[in-house]
């Protein structure tokens, strides 16, 4: 057995220059799916309410939201650090109250560290944290929860003062504590000069090849959410239009009684259940290959059926 995921595998990976691969989950299926490729660490993004709940942003977010997704995730086991996003409004008002809604996501969401957005206004809060025992992950650049103040999703520490600004953040962070630093949106050049001036690692979203990490949206990656397509995003697959493409297929099934056949229907009897009927080899799928998850595996053999 290998040895226990811990938060120690970020500073590991930084030290050997190894990167850090970070994906976001929102429910056991995606934490087990990316889990099953092999991803360092699992995000429960405030994404969730873009990419989920159907929110226009990530603001109408709330704690029992975001403890309810987490928990979805612990309990898959997916056996990398899981890492809270605390949403809008749940670090805002108090220290108080930010630990309390912090302490929930640890203990009812099972997370092993949150995410906090924000530079040196933050200082308060991350301490607070860390005094609770609880790991803190920075953000910094385009930060969503600021998506007013900010006039929109857009780039920033464009032009010398604003990428100072963003240097001098980092630093901050670094020095208060966090563990790590997410950097969205922000040039390339400037995200290899934080990269190169913290000994934390940096896990850039929309900020070049230069950081010592990467994290992406599950639903972006797979092709499954086109509400907003930043630039930065790779699509590796379209299963969104493949799941549309396969619900019509059932629909069509559906209405010219085509399913459910005998092999998917109970007989009174378990010994006089019907062979089922013969049907050409299916070709084999690409995504149910030796390495896919034993819960695919499992449903592909017909496991959950009563007989
Ligand atoms: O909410 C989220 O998914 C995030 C990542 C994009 C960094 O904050």
């Amino acid at each position: 057995m290998g040895r226990p995921a811990t938060l120690a595998l970020f500073g590991r990976k930084k030290r050997r220059g190894e990167k850090i691969v970070m994906l976001t989950a929102y429910d056991m299926t995606s934490a087990l799916i990316a889990a099953a490729a092999g991803v360092d660490a699992l995000l429960v993004g405030d994404s969730v309410g873009m990419v989920v709940l159907g929110y226009p942003d990530t603001l109408p977010v709330t704690v029992d939201q975001m403890v309810h997704h987490c928990a979805a995730v612990t309990r898959a086991r997916p056996g990398v650090p899981v890492i809270a996003d605390m949403p809008y409004g749940s670090f805002h008002v108090s220290t108080q109250e930010t630990v309390r809604h912090a302490i929930r996501l640890v203990k009812e969401g099972g997370a092993m560290a949150v995410k906090v957005e924000g530079g040196r206004r933050r200082g308060e809060v991350i301490r607070a944290l860390l005094d609770a025992e609880i790991p803190v992950m920075g953000h910094l650049g385009l930060t969503p929860q600021s998506v007013h103040k900010l006039g929109g999703f857009k780039v920033q520490g464009r032009g010398r003062g604003a990428a100072d600004l963003i240097l001098d953040e980092a630093a901050f962070l670094e020095e208060a504590g966090c563990f790590a630093l997410v950097l969205e949106c922000i040039p390339a050049t400037l995200a290899e000069r934080v990269t190169a001036a913290l000994t934390i690692p940096t896990i850039g979203i929309g900020a070049g090849a230069g950081t010592d990490g990467q994290v992406l949206v599950f639903h972006d990656l797979l092709g499954l959410y086109d509400g907003v397509r930043p630039k930065f995003v790779k699509r590796y697959a379209e299963l969104g239009a493949a799941a549309v493409t396969a619900v019509r297929a059932y629909a069509d099934d559906v209405r010219a009684g085509r399913f459910p056949g005998l092999e998917h229907s109970f007989a009174d009897e378990p010994a006089a259940a019907p062979a089922p009927r013969k049907r050409p080899p299916r070709e084999p799928a690409a995504d149910h290959g030796p390495d896919a998850p034993g819960y695919l595996a499992g449903l592909e053999n017909g496991a959950g059926g009563e007989e």
